[in-house]
């Protein structure tokens, strides 16, 4: 692999993936005969949109100047998916390791047309990551939440919709660790069909007409087409995706499905997808209030699974949530 007389070394550009943005080595290109793009430096880390889309686009090789590969070598014995499991790593690192290892996975997710199943699989570490965390440590919810409401709306809203999603489906106290999975995986991937919708429409700042809210209702079934050959993700992460947006009260999209027909997680996805998206400032509205989010959720109760409604405001309704406040 190594050319004699460069000074040069060529790398996997895979390598690169599932690490902390902050890297301790240059990394490059090679455009042509001693032509190399200076893409990734040590001061300022990894891109991870970038590193997604040169993956996507094939490109397999990287290259770090000779004198590094000390440092590449000791890079490559510490994945960081390691440190999540360590009892002697503080839970602040590994919500700092959780969010960079998901930030890096929402990039490789949101430039793909279908979800392989090497991304499904790095999800799926992640998630677990967070329900360890949010299992072990309730507290956790609120840290996250901060460090999470100043990033992209699509980021901080798959995380959100991940964390309230395993939050209730943990306080329902019925399902067991897998299904806790499904439900925090679910949450992450529900809406991963607006990868597919133009910009246009998703960030519009301002009514959209019938036509482009008809776009929109799309979203589910296109999310359902990305992930329909992803073997690695279970059948019923599947299901919440296509059905995130169905009402027990039988007029939500795609299909109108009665109470009995939506998949129990799907419903837990759905309310913490609202309440998600309530809290958050978005082009059109400022932010709700926690309060002010559960009130819009109550009065619409028949568009949600109702025990689900009271558990949700007994669970987020008190002065003991007054950073997850903050963080919205
Ligand atoms: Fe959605």
């Amino acid at each position: 692999m190594t050319d004699s007389t460069s000074a040069y070394i060529a790398i996997p550009l895979s390598s690169l993936k599932q690490s902390l943005r902050d890297i301790q080595f240059d990394v490059y290109l090679k455009l042509g005969e001693d032509n190399y793009a200076h893409v990734f430096s040590r001061t300022t880390g990894l891109d991870y949109k970038r590193l997604a889309q040169y993956v996507q686009k094939g490109i397999r090789e990287a290259f770090i100047k000779k004198e590094d590969e000390v440092l590449y070598q000791d890079f490559l014995k510490n994945p960081p998916i390691e440190l999540l499991k360590s009892a002697s790593v503080t839970n602040e690192k590994k919500i700092a390791v959780l969010l960079n290892l998901t930030e890096q996975n929402l990039a490789e997710i949101f430039c793909q047309l279908k979800v392989e199943d090497e991304v499904a699989q790095s999800t799926s570490r992640v998630i677990k990551g967070y329900v360890d965390l949010l299992v072990g440590s309730p507290r956790s919810l609120a840290l996250i939440l901060n460090l999470v409401s100043h990033g992209e709306y699509l980021y901080y809203h798959s995380i959100a919709v991940s964390i309230f999603s395993i939050f209730l489906g943990k306080a329902t106290g019925v399902l067991d660790a897998k299904t806790l999975q499904i439900v925090g995986m679910g949450g992450f991937l529900h809406d991963i069909g607006h990868a597919l919708i133009p910009d246009e429409i998703n960030e519009a700042a301002r009514e959209l007409t019938n036509e482009e809210w008809e776009v929109i209702r799309t979203h589910p079934k296109l999310g359902l087409d990305m992930v329909r050959d992803a073997t690695n993700i279970p059948d019923e992460v599947k299901y919440i995706i296509y059905q995130h947006h169905e009402h027990p009260s039988k007029d939500g999209y795609p299909n109108q499905l009665k109470s009995t027909a939506i998949y129990y997680p799907a419903k837990i996805v759905s309310i913490a997808d609202s309440f998600s998206s309530l809290i958050s400032k978005r082009p059109y509205r400022p932010a709700f209030t926690i309060p002010q989010a559960l009130k819009v959720i109550q009065n619409e109760k028949n568009r949600f699974d109702k025990p689900l409604v009271e558990l949700m405001t007994s669970i987020f309704g008190t002065e003991k949530n007054e950073k997850t406040k903050k963080a919205a």
